[in-house]
């Protein structure tokens, strides 16, 4: 992750929510309304549930100038290093995620204070970095496709940066079918990347549709934004009512479009020189990254089909993709690799009219899959059971330690574990030993019980063991009875 920037800004964003239908999903979703009392189903008959049971942390704001679920957020005053949702996974699927951030208004009712600034991690890789100040909140979503997981449980963690409370008010989970996003699959898959999703457009949307919008009938309940430039007057839009829906028909290789987006379109050379505008909002040094674009183009009333057409990349100059639409397309998603800022796309058309119904823009990252060394991560385990500790989630040294161990990044172990003044009870699991390099222990007072593990006085590396001040029993082995840096005193029962 060296080096390695994803911040963008979420655009000011509410979202549209189509009413009457409701939708029976065959892919795996999880909702999960932060903050909320109560679960709910919303409009597009998505069902939603609270957050108990992925979280234990944290503090519930409810009541926001928002639509449910978007009315409750979970924050984290507690001020600790990063607070874990748990999410569960399959190892052989991919998922879309999305988090969402309203803070609030805060001259209408409860809102999160600012400034503030936090990141946002799944497993150890930046989905995206909240900064607000006071004259400026951003509120919205953030969304991506992530690779098949290799392991059951997703830490989608918000990590505290330097100001403010961190907090988040929706997570959503979408299980994608395997051939959506097959290029992308191949780079999630294969190379085992992290997608990250820009921008979603439904071209030629009806006028009136002015915000987000959701389509009862996308299997994957994506996000759609109307078209990104207000209007094209010489492009006119175009609808074709009688497209129909194709979904698990599909050939393979198409995205799922829900059929609303394939209905209409904008048409006319004047899509040349189309400007995706992502060298604003933050991107601007992002010159390394890769981007993809996946074209949605389908047949629709009064285009001319059977003619040749191409899109071009104006960064190079170079048309790297040609096509002709036939009769039997209903649409067409082709692919393409934009490797440098440049943010124009131009269609160029051969001989008649280009058409355009949607695209996404979507940029690839590299996973970061260091892990706490297992054994170490294990002995956590045993302590936090046994120290009543079991809200600290995640892994224990990446992204960001726990407050309370510090771990050498290199080697991937356990150095130091830091429970000094945390009013913790319970006695010392004999699994701590299995720590093998750990130099530092403190545990000085608290209200520990039971006799020290043996096992603790054979950690080769230990040059600090701060017992003191618990009611622990038990022998301390002479040779560390006066030995500097060990101190067991305030321990009654200790011999
Ligand atoms: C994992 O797969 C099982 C079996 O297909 C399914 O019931 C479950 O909902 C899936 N869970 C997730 C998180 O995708
Ligand atoms: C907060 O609400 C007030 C009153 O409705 C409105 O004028 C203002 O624009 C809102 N602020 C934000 C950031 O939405
Ligand atoms: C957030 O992520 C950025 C980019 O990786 C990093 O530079 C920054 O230090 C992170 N902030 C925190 C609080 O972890
Ligand atoms: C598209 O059709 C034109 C005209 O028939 C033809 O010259 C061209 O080779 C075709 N292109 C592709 C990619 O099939
Ligand atoms: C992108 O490329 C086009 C054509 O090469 C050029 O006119 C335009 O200025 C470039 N835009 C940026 C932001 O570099
Ligand atoms: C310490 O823990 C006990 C229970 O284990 C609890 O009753 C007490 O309130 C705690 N004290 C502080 C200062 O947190």
């Amino acid at each position: 992750m060296e080096g390695s920037i994803k911040f963008f800004l979420v655009a000011a964003l509410c979202f549209h929510m189509l009413t009457g239908s409701s939708q029976v999903h065959s892919h795996y979703f999880l909702s999960i309304a932060c903050g909320a009392a109560a679960g709910k189903t919303d409009d597009l008959g998505i069902d939603w549930v609270t957050d108990n049971g992925y979280i234990q942390t944290g503090k519930n704001l409810r009541g926001l100038d928002e639509t449910f679920p978007y009315d409750s957020l979970k924050y984290f005053p507690e001020g600790r290093s990063k607070n874990c949702f748990v999410l569960p996974a399959n190892q052989t699927t991919t998922y879309l995620l999305r988090a969402s951030f309203y803070p609030g208004n805060d001259t209408t009712g409860p809102s999160i204070d600012s400034p503030v600034d936090f990141n946002v991690t799944v497993n150890n890789d930046l989905l995206y970095g909240y900064f607000a100040t006071a004259e400026s909140r951003p509120s919205g979503f953030v969304e991506s496709v992530v690779h098949t997981f290799d392991k059951k449980e997703i830490f989608f963690c918000l990590v505290k940066g330097t100001q403010g409370f961190p907090f988040i008010n929706g997570i959503e989970l979408r299980e994608l079918e395997a051939t959506a996003y097959d290029y992308g699959y191949d780079l999630i898959v294969k190379n085992k990347k992290f997608l990250i999703i820009f921008d979603r457009y439904n071209m030629g949307t009806k006028p009136d549709k002015t915000k987000s919008l959701r389509y009862p009938d996308d299997p994957f309940d994506r996000i759609w934004l109307p078209e990104p430039l207000p209007d094209f007057p010489e492009s006119p839009r175009v609808e074709n009512p009688s497209v129909t829906p194709h979904g698990p028909e599909a050939k393979e290789g198409y995205n799922w479009q829900p059929v609303e987006v394939l209905q209409d379109a904008r048409v006319g050379r004047n899509l040349q020189g189309l400007d995706f505008g992502l060298d604003v909002g933050g991107l601007g040094t992002h010159t390394l990254y890769q981007w993809y674009v996946a074209y949605y183009i389908g047949e629709i009333q009064n285009v001319p089909l059977s003619e040749a057409e191409s899109l071009g990349l104006n960064a190079i100059k170079e048309t790297i993709y040609e096509f002709n639409l036939t009769e039997s397309d209903i649409s067409l998603q082709i692919w393409m690799l934009m490797p440098s800022l440049n943010s124009s796309v131009f269609l160029l058309p051969r001989s008649k009219q280009p058409v355009l119904n949607g695209f996404e823009i979507l940029s690839p990252f590299d996973v970061d899959t260091s892990a706490t060394f297992t054994t170490d991560q294990e002995a956590l385990n045993a302590i936090k059971q046994s120290f009543g500790l079991e809200d600290w989630t995640g892994d224990a040294c990446y992204p960001v330690e726990w407050d309370w161990v510090k771990c050498n990044t290199v080697s991937t172990r356990v150095n130091k574990l830091l429970l000094s003044d945390k009013n913790i009870s319970g006695s010392i699991p004999e699994e701590i030993s299995q720590m093998s390099d750990l130099t530092e222990i403190y545990l000085d007072n608290n209200e520990l019980t039971g006799e020290i593990p043996q096992s603790m006085f054979s950690l080769s590396k230990l040059k600090v063991l701060n017992l003191a001040n618990n009611d622990l029993s038990g022998l301390v082995p002479v040779s560390f009875q006066n030995r500097v840096g060990f101190t067991f005193s305030g321990n009654p029962r200790l011999s």
